[in-house]
């Protein structure tokens, strides 16, 4: 594990495309998966300028979302689909070979979708790149605390922690959001490359955590200690209770 710390949440979106840049070099056919919240944006509006002046060639890979919202799809703004529909897909100027989207508002389909997923992984599979949020709470995705690390994709029960959090991407509004759909962490375990992205002084305390406690799965990033292959990507707020030692400074 590599904990690498960028001055500022535009070196880190730089750094974090680079990397996939090279991932999709290497492996013209690969699988690549971004996740949906805040973190990723200016990593996606990089992703998207080098996709758009050629400097990435998008037309082999294939794209997996992460997770999503039980309830809503992908018309409704503040859904990890519509996250990737507006952000990634619709400016991309050349599209991705194939993708798979969950739409979360059609409930009675949940169960197929999950199956779909974890189908679509396991044909491109397995993912090149994976690149990661993390929660408040220490959630990879929707693997929330006490997740069996042992799963692919799911449906599970919101934490009590995400449904505080979730209305800032609801521009304020509470919805009625209870469960989630995601890839599972063997999944994640499975990727050949994880990012993990992290900006601003409120994540300090969980990256910490991960980063120097035990691994448990009452936190669920704790275990990429054990992935042979992640990079912590991090922007100094992020990375501010790290011990120097552990960590590689990038253009201080
Ligand atoms: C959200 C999403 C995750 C995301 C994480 C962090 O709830 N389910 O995919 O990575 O939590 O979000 P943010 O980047 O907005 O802090």
């Amino acid at each position: 594990m590599r904990v690498v710390v960028e001055k500022d949440y535009e070196a880190m979106s730089r750094c974090a495309t680079d990397l996939v840049q090279k991932a999709i070099e290497k492996d013209p056919q690969c699988l690549v998966s971004f996740p949906g919240g805040d973190t990723p944006v200016g990593m996606l509006r990089e992703f998207v300028s080098r996709v758009n002046s050629g400097m990435i060639d998008p037309t082999g890979v294939k794209f997996v979302q992460l997770d999503d919202w039980v309830g809503i799809g992908p018309q409704d703004e503040g859904s990890c689909s519509h996250f990737v529909n507006t952000q990634l897909l619709t400016p991309m100027h050349r599209p991705f070979a194939d993708k798979f989207l969950f739409d979360g508002s059609r409930i009675a389909a949940i169960d197929c979708q999950l199956k779909e997923q974890d189908a679509f992984i396991r044909r491109y599979g397995p993912i090149a790149v994976e690149v990661l949020g993390i929660g408040m709470n220490g959630h990879l995705g929707f693997n929330e605390n006490g997740v069996d690390f042992s799963l692919r994709s799911h449906r599970t029960p919101l934490s009590a922690v995400t449904k505080a959090v979730q209305k800032k991407y609801f521009g304020g509004r509470e919805l009625p959001l209870a469960e989630g759909i995601t890839q599972g962490i063997a999944q994640i375990m499975e990727s050949e490359l994880v990012i993990l992205l992290a900006s601003g002084v409120q994540k300090a305390e969980i990256v910490f955590k991960a980063i120097t406690g035990p691994v448990t799965n009452e936190l669920p990033a704790s275990i990429l200690q054990k992935h042979p292959n992640c990079i912590w990507l991090l922007d100094q707020d992020a990375a501010g209770l790290l011990p120097r030692e552990l960590v590689e400074m990038k253009n201080p």
